[in-house]
């Protein structure tokens, strides 16, 4: 499939979105693979957009409790987050429940917006070039198995046109 660019045009941020969400329906309608359906998305947006970070972290049990039968409706301390498919610079592999952006958007199963990174309490600096952030749950029903998360390196980047349509593309891979 060919994927239009959109990086480097003149389209709003707003119609820069209504053309990829077709395309992103595309992408993962036909594939039941989770984890290759948060691949692309993660490729195209970062393509489209030239973020400095875009990724997934999934709610996985932690290393250390991988043999107690656990029900992930109830995320607790045995939860955590765990790196997913990703495009740009290495990061960390695990968030625990409620630390960071990640986790508080686990936590409180709705997106965070933070303008400026450096004024989030707990904020987890994968990259010093990182200033301002948007972290979207992605649903199961009601529990939040994974994180769409995306970092730049300007303040303030990410507003309620973000929200809205990462929310739709999150939306997608349930
Ligand atoms: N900043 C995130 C950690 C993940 S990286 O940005 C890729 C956080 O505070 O949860």
């Amino acid at each position: 499939m060919l994927l239009r660019r959109t990086t480097k045009t003149n389209m709003s941020k707003q119609e820069q979105y209504e053309s990829l969400l077709p395309q992103v329906v595309a992408l993962v309608q036909d594939e039941g693979d989770l984890v290759a359906n948060m691949a692309n998305v993660a490729a195209v947006l970062h393509e489209a957009f030239g973020f400095w970070w875009t990724g997934f972290y999934l709610v996985k049990l932690a290393q250390s409790h991988q043999h107690e039968v656990t029900n992930t409706k109830s995320p607790t301390r045995s939860h955590q987050l765990v790196l997913g498919p990703f495009q740009g610079p290495i990061a960390c592999t695990r968030i625990p429940y409620g630390k960071g952006v990640c986790g508080t958007a686990w936590q409180r199963g709705e997106t965070v917006i933070v303008p400026d990174v450096h004024q989030f309490p707990g904020h987890i600096a994968c990259s010093s070039l990182s200033q301002s952030e948007i972290v979207v749950p992605v649903f199961r029903g009601n529990e939040v198995i994974a994180v769409l998360d995306i970092d730049s390196k300007e303040l303030a980047t990410f507003d309620e046109t973000d929200r809205y349509y990462l929310e739709k593309i999150a939306a997608c891979l349930a």
